[in-house]
């Protein structure tokens, strides 16, 4: 595995599921981890940081943070990250949260990395119409995550991000798999799914999340779950072998459906 890379895996998003119900997160966490789960990403926005690092007490050596600085102030960022060091000890992965400020919170974000209290360094952006600025910031070389939506609704990403990434030998962070939910409302049939089958695939959410990770230029892909039981099926999806184009058409076809 070259050293940028995280995966191919799947990690567990923490967005709108467990918030700051240490109990649920507790839950969660557990079964990820029990399902070789490594990475747990998670923001200031979310409300579950606190949660998720008590969730981890104990096993935070087997866990991989990924968290975000999410605010235009300094200072208010300068706290983000105390709270995040006081959570979590160290933050592997740091993000700077949909780009806000991000010009200005690079030089103070290298100087704690240089420091040893954060690891890399990573962008996010959840919308298509921010893309654009998305690549000047990767351009900077100054970045080496990347954290945009990809799923068989919203491919935008394919078209300058991932061979920008892949050129500059940027990780990528896939976002919002199941379209933040709704491509996982209406499930195909298991003969609709045969065809999957010999690729390790079982369920619908498992043929999206590889979907995902058989494009190579993908490191990880971060599904969101309030059931603990839903953690070990999303993982096993991070397991080869991986779909070829015409599995990726299968899935395709069955998201438009
Ligand atoms: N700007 C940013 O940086 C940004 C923006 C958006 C998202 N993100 C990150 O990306 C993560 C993922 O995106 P997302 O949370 O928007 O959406 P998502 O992962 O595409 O979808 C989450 C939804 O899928 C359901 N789900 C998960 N596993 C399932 C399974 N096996 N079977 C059926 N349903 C399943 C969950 O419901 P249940 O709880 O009922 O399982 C949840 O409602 C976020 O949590 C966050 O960490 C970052």
């Amino acid at each position: 595995m070259e050293e940028r890379r995280l995966g191919p895996v799947v990690g567990l998003g923490t967005w709108n599921t467990f918030r700051d119900d240490a109990r649920l997160a507790r839950a969660v966490a557990e079964a990820a981890l029990d399902a070789s789960v490594r990475c747990f990403d998670t923001s200031p926005m979310y409300g579950s940081e606190r949660a998720l690092g008590t969730a981890l007490e104990g096993r935070r050596h087997e866990a991989t943070v990924l968290t975000k600085i999410w605010t235009p102030s300094a200072e208010e960022a300068r706290r983000q990250l105390a709270d995040q060091l006081a959570w979590f000890g160290h933050v592997e992965v740091e993000q700077v949260h949909n780009l806000v400020a991000w010009e200005q919170h690079l030089p103070w974000l290298e100087a704690e990395r240089d420091a040893g209290r954060i690891g890399r360094l990573g962008v996010t952006h959840y919308s298509p119409a921010a893309f654009g600025e998305l690549a000047r910031a990767l351009r900077t070389r100054r970045f080496h995550t990347l954290q945009i939506p990809l799923s068989p609704h919203e491919r935008t990403a394919e078209k300058e991000l991932l061979p920008l990434a892949e050129e500059l030998g940027i990780a990528v962070i896939v976002m919002e798999p199941f379209d933040s939910g709704s491509l996982v409302r209406r499930q195909p049939t298991d003969e609709q799914l045969a065809p999957l089958r010999a690729f390790g695939v079982e369920t619908w959410p498992q043929a999206l999340l590889k979907w995902v990770l058989s494009d190579r230029r993908i490191d990880l892909v971060i599904p969101a779950t309030s059931k603990p039981q839903r953690t070990a099926e999303n993982a096993r999806a991070g397991m080869p072998p991986w779909l070829g184009t015409d599995e990726r058409a299968v899935v395709e076809r069955l998201a438009s459906a």
